[in-house]
């Protein structure tokens, strides 16, 4: 029974590494795809989408298998997943790679752009081609960049309405400098902390807070440990969908072809798809009354610009005009 039990978990805990060396043409391609989020979200849709228009398109040869929820992998152990072999696709939010590419950390200054075609333009241009070199040179092909949407804080201690409304709090934050700038101007303490330990801290009351989408904050349960919700969409959450340099090298040129047009058509379902599932769980938040809910006006917004311009400064120093100039700031 405990060899039964052994075999039936192994898979599920730990995938085989493949040896990218040793896969011959003719074998059938499993591409495993592993994400944090939950199911009914952006990315968690778009991936499914993915998996089944690549099984169609490549008449079953190539299968690409999804786990989500961090089923697989946490946040902080998906890029060492991926560059051991042991799955061959991750897709997590830029602020995770802002330590490997610093440039990838501008995305996340609060109020960079006021809707999401400002990044698009950014990510479908030539910014966008100079991070996915840079990702290309840590063995990791950039296939398209996906939106979450806007982020939102929650907290459990009082409503948000100014920027040192949180002051004193300790609030969860995703891995990247500039978040942790962010929050040590607004007075709070930072603590990063894998995406899904997120809910049982904010049960526990170990944080107070967190930032994040509306879809996450719904499909996660935020909401139902939090008492306060602002709707300041102060900060950005998009990701980049990566493949390992090395499976994607020994794929069949065919394959690649069809996995790029087929990214490219999934990628502009994702971004129409984010900003729909967006509404959809945030009416599904109002519904439930559960949440005190406050929403930044257009010149609450501007003032909170006003108050991170620090930020801004100290990664224009970091980063140079020249790269400022071609984010149009
Ligand atoms: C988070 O950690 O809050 C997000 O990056 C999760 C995600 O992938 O959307």
């Amino acid at each position: 029974l405990l060899l039964l039990l052994v075999t039936a978990l192994v898979p599920a805990c730990a995938p085989k590494a493949i040896d990218y060396e040793q896969v011959s043409p003719n074998d059938k391609i499993v591409i495993r795809f592993s994400h944090v989020v939950g199911e009914d979200t952006p990315k968690g849709q778009a991936a499914r989408l993915f998996a089944k228009l690549m099984k169609e398109r490549t008449n079953g040869k190539v299968e690409v298998q999804v786990f989500s929820n961090g089923s697989l992998y946490k946040d902080s152990e998906e890029m060492d997943a991926l560059s051991e072999g042991h799955v061959q696709m991750i897709a997590p939010a830029l602020s995770k790679l802002s330590s490997l590419v610093p440039e990838l950390g501008v995305f996340d200054l609060p109020y960079l752009y006021p809707n999401l075609d400002g990044y698009h333009k950014v990510f479908d241009g030539n910014v966008g081609k100079v991070m996915s070199n840079s990702l290309a040179k840590q063995n990791m092909v950039s296939l398209g960049f996906w939106d979450s949407g806007f982020k939102q804080f929650t907290s459990n201690v009082r409503p948000i309405q100014n920027p040192l409304d949180l002051a004193g709090t300790t609030i969860r934050i995703m891995p990247s400098a500039v978040l942790d700038d962010q929050f040590n101007l607004m007075q709070v303490k930072p603590v990063e902390m894998n995406f899904n330990d997120v809910y049982l801290a904010l049960a526990q009351g170990r944080i107070h807070g967190q930032e994040n989408t509306v879809s996450n904050i719904y499909t996660k349960r935020f909401y139902k440990v939090q008492k306060y919700m602002t709707i300041s969409d102060h900060g950005y959450l998009g990701y980049i969908v990566i493949i390992d340099k090395r499976f994607w090298n020994q794929l069949p040129a065919n394959f690649q072809k069809i996995m790029i047009e087929t990214m490219n058509e999934v990628t502009e379902w994702e971004r129409n798809q984010a900003v729909k599932i967006e509404q959809d769980k945030l009416n599904a938040i109002y519904n439930c009354s559960c949440i005190e809910i406050e929403r930044l006006s257009v010149q609450e917004k501007a003032k909170w610009k006003q108050f991170y311009q620090p930020l801004y400064q100290k990664m224009e120093q970091r980063l140079g005009r020249a790269f400022f100039e071609e984010l149009g700031l």
